[in-house]
């Protein structure tokens, strides 16, 4: 699928100046444990943004969502603490809280908020209308200010009222985190420099085949691991033993077989694997001889000789992306071969290859790693938007933005 170009303003193109009111849709979606943020990335990533803002000395208002309260008011999932902490931390200005992302509360806030300062608003969430892409609600959200900012790239694919009808109301650019990820991701597209691999993992085929079959029409090398290999070396009468496998996408994964050989492209399932009786951290494990696993036997991770085939193959790659574990990497015993993985993508990066990661497995897989996220060329913020932006959707928060 081919998508239209589109014309995008950026931020740095428009007329911001002292005390212009300026709203930014952010993606602030960011995991928390024990009541503390666990990854911050998404909030440095639009540091750039923010900060060019405040040197401007314009009024920053910052609009997010943070999981999935259904449209009700949920303790769970403010934004006021802990991350309004860590964005006064990480902009290293001032920063306020609003209890709601519209209304009163708001133009409070709003009004006793001075040049260069910024407030973070309350879950956009909270509000039904956000997700249905309320007009008045948009509407509500523009209220008292002066230009729109879009730097939320983890949510460009959702048509919400702050993705989509706020661009209505308001003069809209980009933000620097959005540019940078089209920019990556446009390489990826294009993928000009061959050899292109693709590695695709996770545990389900179902949530990736469009990604998949789209892929096949621009990969040379599609690598397949993670626990939808399994159903993939089933659709081809290869033993899994007990491992997980969805049957009703068997006849789906045969389809993607073959595209791949009429396409010519190089299709890499493991050829050997972890496998253990029981998953638990301390289970005993065993490296089986071939891609087949005995009865009884479960694949957690892929085997130490496709890790020399699957790295060879990227270490050879000029463009890589990369979406998806390649076993079940939270637990430590079965992590090695993601981990190997990501130490062939930076040393392929090294050789001057253009790596994009996405989704939060890669991200945190990475980070196990001890890659460094600066030796691989681009991990995005967005897991689902980059790979529907790979598949060639139009994405309906960029859709909005074009001039
Ligand atoms: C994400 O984490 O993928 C984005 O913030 C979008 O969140 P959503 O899937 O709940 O719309």
């Amino acid at each position: 699928m081919s998508r239209p170009v589109l014309k995008l303003k950026r931020v740095q193109d428009i007329n911001i100046t002292e005390g212009s009111t300026v709203l930014v849709r952010v993606d602030y979606n960011v995991p928390m444990k024990d009541g503390k943020v666990s990854d911050d990335t998404r909030i440095r990533e639009t540091e750039k943004t923010v900060k060019y803002l405040v040197s401007k000395k314009a009024k920053v208002v910052l609009i997010a969502h943070l999981g999935r309260p259904k449209g009700k008011v949920d303790p769970k999932y403010t934004l006021k603490k802990p991350v309004t902490e860590y964005v006064e931390k990480i902009m290293g200005t001032k920063t306020y809280f609003a209890e709601d992302c519209i209304g009163k509360a708001r133009e409070e806030a709003l009004k006793n908020l001075k040049n260069g300062e910024i407030l973070l608003c309350e879950n956009l969430r909270y509000h039904p209308e956000e997700e249905k892409n309320d007009e008045n609600f948009a509407k509500e959200l523009a209220r008292g200010c002066d230009f729109f900012v879009q730097d939320a790239f983890g949510a460009i694919h959702r048509a919400h009222s702050s993705t989509s009808a706020v661009t209505k109301h308001l003069p809209s650019s980009i933000g620097f985190l959005l540019q940078k990820e089209l920019e990556y991701l446009e390489k990826i597209m294009s993928a000009s420099q061959r050899p292109f691999v693709a590695i695709i993992g996770g545990a389900k085929v179902s949530d990736k085949i469009t990604v998949l079959e789209s892929l096949l029409d621009r990969v040379d090398v599609l690598i397949i691991g993670g626990a939808m290999a399994y159903t993939f070396l089933k659709a081809q009468d290869v033993n899994i033993g007990k491992s997980l496998v969805e049957e009703d996408k068997i006849e789906d994964a045969k389809k993607i077989i073959l595209k791949a050989f009429k396409n010519n492209v190089e299709l890499l399932l493991p050829a050997d694997h972890l496998v253990v009786k029981e998953v638990k951290e301390d289970a005993k494990t065993e490296l089986t001889q071939s891609m087949a696993i005995p009865d009884e036997w479960i694949g957690v991770d892929i085997g130490s000789r496709t890790i020399s085939i699957f790295s060879e193959k990227i270490m050879s790659a000029k463009t890589i992306f990369w979406n998806g574990p390649m076993g079940i990497f939270e637990m430590p015993a079965f992590s090695n071969g993601t981990v190997e993985l990501a130490k062939a993508v930076a040393k392929a990066t090294k050789n001057g290859a253009v790596s994009v990661l996405g989704g939060g497995d890669t991200l945190n897989a990475l980070k196990k790693s001890g890659v460094k996220p600066e030796e691989v060329s681009h991990c995005s913020t967005g897991g689902g938007a980059s790979l529907e932006f790979v598949v060639g959707k139009i994405l309906p928060g960029l859709e909005a933005l074009a001039v």
